[in-house]
């Protein structure tokens, strides 16, 4: 299938490494330029470079408004436009109701939620001149049900998908499409670090996937550069669990 992203431009955040390179890679195979962002400068030019020539990086740390700012006006000036936004950040960190304090709530909402609210804003007068714009929210499972000790992304990712559901009707003005996708375990280098503690509780997270695996990155990328290809131009305000079937509610 052509997903007709040749020559279009996306903003990837949160993208040296992990789900959101996946997803820069997928979209760069597919002929796609792409902008990544993160904030370690090494690692984001080592991903530019195995992403090819029509990438570029910018160092952000998408917790923070002024380098949000600032990385949407420094693309405004290189290009007129963009046609995909992938909203991406680093995870909350673990901890119980006991543990956690006010600031790491603080943190944790900027992190999570507020990054997605200033990208969305500082990025919709690039996208909305693309004849296809499309934004997908990057979550996780924990937005269906919750996962032990993670008290942060179970509380606060479900406000990126109800801010997302709502703009399904507030962006259709400018014709943006928005989405989300909520990866159950994908086998990226953060979840190698948690679990090289205990390769038991590997066992005891693949026993509960029906797949029986964990899912790899290159079969969570090609997913999302599908929902923000013009290709799926009937998909918006959708959510999209990328989970080997762990998630087994109803709805
Ligand atoms: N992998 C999974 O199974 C899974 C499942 C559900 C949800 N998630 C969530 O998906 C997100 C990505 O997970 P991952 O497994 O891909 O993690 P990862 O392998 O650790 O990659 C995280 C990427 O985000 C960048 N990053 C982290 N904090 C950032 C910030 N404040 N500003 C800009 N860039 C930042 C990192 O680069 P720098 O450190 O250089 O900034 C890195 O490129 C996390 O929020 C995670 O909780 C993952």
């Amino acid at each position: 299938m052509d997903l007709d992203l040749i020559d279009r431009t996306f903003l990837v955040t949160a993208a040296s490494r992990g789900l959101g390179f996946s997803v820069a890679k997928s979209l760069a195979d597919e002929g796609a330029e792409v902008i990544i962002c993160g904030r370690n400068e090494e690692s984001l030019k080592k991903a530019t470079t195995e992403l090819g020539e029509k990438a570029q990086y910018f160092v952000t740390d998408v917790s923070k408004q002024d380098d949000i700012k600032r990385l949407v006006k420094d693309i405004g000036t290189q290009m007129l436009h963009i046609d995909g936004l992938f909203v991406n950040a680093g995870g909350p960190p673990p901890g119980t109701f006991s543990d956690l304090t006010d600031e790491d709530w603080r943190k944790a909402i900027d992190l999570t939620l507020m990054s997605a609210v200033w990208l969305t804003r500082e990025t919709r007068h690039l996208l909305k001149i693309s004849d296809s714009p499309s934004i997908l929210y990057s979550t996780s499972i924990s937005v269906k049900q919750p996962i032990n000790n993670l008290l942060l992304s179970n509380s606060i990712r479900p406000a990126v998908i109800g801010m997302m559901r709502t703009l399904a009707t507030e962006l259709v003005s400018d014709y943006i499409r928005v989405n989300a996708v909520c990866p159950g375990y994908i086998h990226t280098e953060r979840v190698d670090e948690l679990m090289t503690a205990s390769k038991s509780a590997i066992e005891s997270i693949t026993a509960r996937i029906p797949m029986g695996r964990m899912g790899k990155p290159e079969e969570f990328g090609p997913v999302c550069a599908f929902l923000l290809s013009p290709v799926s131009s009937y998909i918006h305000g959708a959510l999209l669990l990328v989970d080997g079937g762990l998630y087994q509610g109803m709805m």
